[in-house]
């Protein structure tokens, strides 16, 4: 099969075409045919060797989080899939301490089965796509972690980004008054997609702004300053760095929050799609090929997308 390998770590240029075996499913696996997967910021990172202390990565390394596609195999002990299901999954990706070729840049991949969801007739296979891991993000930390209820205050940093546009939208669903921040051209967007509230970041401090918030999402690395707005019982969780000792002893709620793959929970994102929730934005789609992972990879390393980045392999 045709995938999409990183044989060093490196530029996008590292990101090279090569001919591998199709992966086989194990008994509690079925294997999918991926029509579309997407680009997230954590792929550039594990390419560029930031991610080197966490996992002795084995060259070759398939990356890639997220897919949707059409079954075309199943294992021994699956019952709820069969072949020929279209499906839409965060699988584990790349096995961080093993087989390095389990991502999704491929034409196939294989993926637990309570990990993987029917595919939402609605909704296009770079659709699906584009939910998984930034879907599962922000569900994870916003209910699961901050606990936002209706009424409450909340901020989510990045709005304009891949987990802050299904952010937005899922506080916006559990009742929340949403603050968020972005560039000046993103407002109006943001604003439909449910915002109440749009901070242009390159003019103002969220604290000058912002106070007694009960919840903040923290994207982009600014703890001190999302702790400054919160109210005293109020809680942060980052997803982009990791709050110091002092920070948790004075604010034991902050917190860092790594997403995990679950099928339940992805479930609950596309009913929230199929009823007209949630809007899947995707800012632009490649060409599953070298040069389509390395433009989409500078696209997101440049670190303005507006939504999501989608990989399609039928360009
Ligand atoms: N821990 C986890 O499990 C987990 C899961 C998913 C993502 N992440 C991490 O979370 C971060 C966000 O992920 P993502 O997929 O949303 O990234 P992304 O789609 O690449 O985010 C791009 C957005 O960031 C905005 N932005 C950049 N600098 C900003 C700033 N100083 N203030 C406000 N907005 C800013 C840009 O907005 P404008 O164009 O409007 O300026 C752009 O829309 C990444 O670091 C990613 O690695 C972690």
């Amino acid at each position: 099969m045709k995938a999409i390998v990183i044989e060093n770590y490196g530029e996008p240029a590292e990101l090279v075409e090569r001919d591998l075996p199709v992966p086989r499913p194990a008994a509690d696996e079925v294997l999918v045919q991926i029509k579309a997967t997407s680009v997230n910021p954590i792929d550039w990172k594990v390419r560029r060797g930031f991610m080197k202390s966490q996992a002795s990565w084995k060259f070759p390394v398939v990356l890639g989080w997220d897919l949707a596609g059409v079954i075309t195999k199943v294992g021994k002990n699956v019952h709820d899939f069969q072949v020929g299901d279209e499906v839409f999954a965060r699988p584990d990706g790349p096995d961080l301490n093993g087989d390095g070729t389990r991502g999704t840049y491929a034409e196939y991949a294989v993926v637990k089965a309570n990990q993987l969801l029917l595919k939402p007739a609605q909704l296009s296979y770079a659709q699906a796509a584009a939910i998984p891991l930034a879907g599962l993000t922000a569900w994870q930390v916003l209910v699961d972690r901050l606990h936002v209820k209706a009424g409450d205050k909340v901020l989510v940093q990045a709005g304009a980004g891949g987990v802050g546009m299904f952010a937005i939208q899922i506080a916006k669903h559990l009742g929340a008054y949403v603050a968020t921040t972005a560039s000046p051209e993103n407002t109006e967007m943001l604003r439909k997609l449910g915002a109440d509230e749009v901070i242009d970041y390159h003019q103002q401090e969220i604290t000058a702004v912002l106070h007694d918030y009960d919840a903040v999402f923290d994207t982009i690395d600014q703890i001190p300053a999302g702790l400054a707005i919160l109210k005293p019982t109020g809680r942060l969780v980052t997803i982009a760095g990791q709050p110091t000792e002092a920070q948790q002893v004075a604010h034991p709620s902050a917190s860092h929050w790594w997403l995990q793959a679950n099928g339940t929970q992805l479930k609950q994102l596309a009913a929230l799609v199929e009823a007209g929730e949630l809007q899947v934005v995707i800012d632009s789609s490649f060409p599953l090929t070298a040069a389509g992972l390395q433009a989409a990879h500078k696209l997101s390393e440049n670190g303005h997308v507006h939504g999501k980045i989608v990989i399609t392999t039928d360009q």
